[in-house]
């Protein structure tokens, strides 16, 4: 029986060239994770898109001196050729800007006020005198009052990760004018997250897949958990559905990108023959989802969207939210604002995509915040994939080619060296996918790789471009072996390096069954 299975990706602020942080953060790991439960014979339902709203956003089209819509507009297209190029391979890959997504994400709205959750109130929000406006979120910097971090954002603070509400702040100013904001009454629907705590803290407790930093960063965040505005006073995003707080005010972008992932859903049904597709990855409780996202998308993802969820209701919850950590370079954390770390364009022009592609998923920051600087990644390119990898295959097809008229030789009699690389190569399968199910990317690549390693030994210690001058047939023999563990370790690593894996290779002969099916080229 096929899983269905939704592989749900974060959606990145079109405000900014994308860097390795986020590659390595959620996207990659996302395609690898995708692309395994495919060659499994599973449904796969990979979406994201652009976030086209939020602070993050209009500050960009300050800055540029052009509107939001014009900063989508071109940073948009360029993530759209990141995946291209890389083969970050979503089923759909939209924004946040469409017209499907505004009413979805109203209906929601609509459906939790009916419900009772969200609430309307007054609050005190931070306001420029000098630029005569309120300002959300990204407009208001200051002192995190968690960690101290000094240029902690009004949202969320990217030191320690809190997300935060603005009034929190210590020694607020203004990004727009380094004003001292003034607080002012403004009126804003609010999310009845408290209401949520109990069933919240019931669906986390016993979740035993989850990675143990998700866990205990979703549990502390039910020690303290304030009901949450959703609205803005802003004039970009998704139009608030009932008309009672008057004008200025839109949906909180986080309130809407999460939707986000529903809305992308539905959006890629109505490109089907059958509209209603999504349902079966939304409202068949066998479905699975998996969340990619990064240490700062946590609190979103492990708690304000599955509450959001359980008060809209008959939608599945997260299977699991395998957050990764921080890839950092030097140290400091690869921000788009601060630049630091060059963009995934910089590196797709200088390296091919699937050489990109393994440095990232070896260093996979899965459990540690990981460093990586531009040595370490050509050393991994050249000293681990080129080196353990690609000479294998290339010196065993070759000796194989020029032996043996381009063919796979016949096998004679198997010594007990022999029957031990044959059985590495459904080991190895068998090992790789169950790191991937259990979303431990970074160990599975690393057993196919020792897989890799092992035959390079065995070669080593048999070597065939001796024996075959003397003995053709035993030389055969072992290259037979050897092409057998290369073509299972060439199916383990199709999810990580797609580009080099299709490229042609010598049927298996010995038709022995795989776990993992793929196209044979
Ligand atoms: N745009 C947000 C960020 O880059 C992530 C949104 S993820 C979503 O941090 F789930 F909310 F869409
Ligand atoms: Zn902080």
């Amino acid at each position: 029986m096929s899983r269905r299975i939704l592989v749900a990706v974060a959606w990145p602020y079109a405000s900014g060239s994308l860097h390795l942080g986020h590659l390595g953060g959620a996207y990659l790991p996302a395609d690898i994770f995708a692309r395994y439960h495919r060659i499994a014979g599973n449904d796969v339902l990979m979406v994201s898109g652009s976030d086209a709203n939020g602070t993050p956003i209009t500050v960009k089209a300050d800055e540029m001196g052009i509107t939001p819509r014009e900063v989508v507009d071109k940073y948009h297209p360029e993530i759209l050729g990141y995946w291209e190029t890389l083969g970050i391979s979503f089923d759909l890959f939209t924004t946040t800007m469409t017209e499907n997504h505004h009413s979805v994400t109203q209906q929601f709205f609509l459906r939790l006020l009916e419900a009772g959750y969200l609430t309307k109130g007054s609050s005190e929000q931070f306001y420029d005198p000098d630029a005569n406006r309120f300002l959300p979120d990204r407009y208001v910097v200051g002192t995190c009052p968690h960690c101290g971090h000094a240029e902690a954002r009004g949202d969320q603070c990217e030191n320690c990760g809190r997300t935060l509400d603005a009034t929190d702040l210590i020694n607020p100013r203004s990004a727009l004018t380094g004003a001292t904001p003034e607080l002012r009454e403004t009126e804003h629907y609010f999310l009845q997250l408290p209401v949520f705590e109990e069933r919240l803290r019931e669906w986390i407790e016993p979740q035993t897949t989850w990675r143990k930093h998700v866990k205990n960063w979703a549990l502390g965040m039910l020690e303290d958990m304030p009901e949450r505005a959703i609205t803005r006073d802003i004039e970009w995003g998704v139009e608030v559905p009932v008309d009672d707080l008057g004008p200025g005010k839109r949906i909180y972008v986080w309130f809407d990108a999460v939707i986000g992932y529903l809305s992308a859903a539905i959006e890629w049904a109505s490109n089907t023959d059958d509209a209603a597709a999504w349902k079966a990855w939304w409202e068949d409780s066998r479905a699975e989802s998996y969340y990619f996202v990064g240490k700062d998308n946590i609190p979103f993802h492990t708690v304000i969207w599955p509450a959001m969820l359980m008060g809209h209701g008959e939608l599945n919850l997260p299977t699991n939210v395998p957050a990764n950590q921080y890839i950092t370079f030097k140290g400091e954390k690869a921000s788009k604002s601060k630049g630091v770390g060059n963009s995934i364009g910089w590196y797709a022009e200088r390296l091919q995509p699937d050489a990109l592609r393994y440095a990232i998923a070896s260093i996979l920051p899965e459990q540690n915040d990981t460093d990586l600087s531009d040595d370490q990644l050509l050393r991994r390119v050249n000293e681990e994939l080129v080196a353990t990898w690609g000479n294998l295959v290339n010196r065993v097809l070759s000796m194989s080619a020029n032996n043996f008229d381009g063919a796979v030789p016949e096998p004679s009699e198997l010594a007990e060296v022999d029957q031990a690389i044959l059985d590495l190569g459904p080991a190895t399968l068998d090992s790789v996918s169950d790191h991937i199910e259990k979303v431990e990317l970074r160990a599975g690549l690393r057993s196919a790789m020792d897989a890799a390693g092992e035959v390079n030994v065995y070669l080593n210690a048999t070597e065939p471009w001796k024996v075959i001058k003397e003995d053709s047939v035993r030389g055969g023999t072992i290259l037979w072996t050897a092409i057998q563990a290369i073509s299972a370790i060439r199916v383990a690593l199709t999810p990580y390096l797609p580009f080099s894996s299709e490229a042609s290779i010598p049927k298996s002969t010995n038709g022995q069954r795989r776990r993992w099916q793929v196209e044979r080229h």
